[in-house]
């Protein structure tokens, strides 16, 4: 049976994705590779909502890279406020304790988020140079509002950094505008496209503070050594600091054409819908979301709380259906999550809340059996 994946990342990768990477004699100089990372890195910009004011970077590797990278604007002694609402926020302060800077960290109750509020008077106490903050947080599915936050502390501290790794493809993502210094992401999720690459783009300041001499980056992560490579490729001239995955690159730059075809608005616009209907039919079944607050629900991950049934049992019972969904990772619920992020349709909605519910049935979890296809069903009828 073909499986579904409805998973947190990777996600599905579309064929013609794909096969953009079957090619048998790409070298890093080569014409076809140096017009696909030209391309990726001009499509990153349009993704982040910037212009070439900003710099885009694309490296090997993934989320965790791209945000300890961001050392690479850090010196001796500097200090940090991390804002986290879950595992992936955790990560910052995990990544910065391995570095000679301060760390603070903001968290709310599990399955809420730090208030705008919060953090600035958080950030009013005292002189942080940086803040991160998690868009999505792919753990809980809990979206902070980021450009409320940005315009509460924008001339209180001097860099803003938001990992978007769940959010950038499927979410409004305005980096520029808002004026975010780093916006992060990774090629397996919303973008749709394999593993294996870290984006970041990196306001004007942020590109000033990455001259420095004092970083306490290491060599590979830091952004200045990639910084020539990406000005020469987008250019179109190769060059060379560490050998770039050539071929998931060349991938990531057909996921960009597809997005861009499809435009960004309309395909945040089917994120919403998508999300909208698996959140109906999974409350219409009587099952509770992770995520506490309304307004900070996702597009991209929805949490599914059990009251009786063990996540991994629904999760093996449900792979023989034909569905894969992701386990929990926060320990503060029993639960699993479904990822709706990439190339996901508003069938594949039904689908996911068709297999859940008679899963559900079978395993014993007390249920309201029959409303949830229905309502999604209600809810995908007057959608736009
Ligand atoms: C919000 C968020 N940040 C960072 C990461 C880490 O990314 P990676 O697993 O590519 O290192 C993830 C991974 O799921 C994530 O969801």
């Amino acid at each position: 049976m073909d499986k579904l994946l409805l998973h947190v990342g990777p996600t599905t990768i579309k064929e013609d994705i794909l096969i953009a990477g079957l090619e048998n004699n790409v070298g890093f100089t080569s014409k076809e590779f140096v017009d696909a990372f030209s391309y990726s890195l001009k499509g990153l910009r349009y993704v982040m909502g910037v212009s070439k004011n900003y710099q885009p970077f694309i490296t090997p590797g993934g989320g965790t890279s791209a945000m300890e990278s961001v050392t690479s604007l850090l010196k001796n002694g500097d200090k940090v406020l991390v804002v986290s609402n879950g595992v992936f926020g955790d990560r910052w302060e995990q990544i910065f304790k391995r570095y000679p800077v301060k760390v603070k960290v903001l968290r709310p109750s599990p399955g809420s988020y730090v208030t705008p509020e919060e953090v600035e008077e958080e950030v009013q106490k005292d002189n942080y140079k940086m803040v991160t903050l998690t868009h999505v947080e792919t753990s809980t599915g809990v979206r902070e509002p980021i450009k409320d936050i940005a315009r509460r502390i924008r001339d209180k501290v001097e860099l803003i950094v938001v990992d978007g790794v769940s959010s950038v493809g499927a979410e409004e993502v305005k980096a520029e505008e808002w004026g975010i210094d780093v916006y992060l992401t990774a090629s397996q999720k919303a973008l749709g496209a394999p593993a294996g690459l870290s984006l970041l783009v990196l306001s004007p300041k942020a590109l000033e503070v990455l001259n420095s001499e004092e970083s306490i980056a290491g060599y590979y992560l830091n952004l200045r050594n990639w910084l020539p490579v990406m000005r020469s490729t987008e250019e179109g001239k190769a060059m060379y600091f560490s050998t770039p995955p050539v071929h998931v690159i060349m991938q990531l730059a057909e996921a960009f054409r597809l997005i861009e075809k499809e435009g960004i608005e309309n395909r945040i616009k089917r994120h919403s819908i998508v999300a909208s209907a698996i959140r109906t039919g999974i409350e219409a079944l009587g099952l509770e979301i992770v995520a506490k607050r309304p307004e900070s629900y996702s597009n991209t991950v929805t949490g599914v709380v059990l009251k009786v049934v063990e996540p991994s049992k629904v999760l093996s019972e449900t792979i023989n259906e034909g569905v894969e969904f992701a386990p929990g990772v926060h320990p503060a619920f029993k639960y699993f999550r479904i990822g709706h992020m990439g190339w996901v349709t508003p069938n594949d909605a039904i689908v996911a809340i068709s297999v859940i519910e008679r899963t559900l049935k079978r395993l014993g979890e007390p249920i309201r059996f029959g409303e949830g296809v229905k309502a999604v069903q209600e809810y995908l009828s007057s959608a736009r």
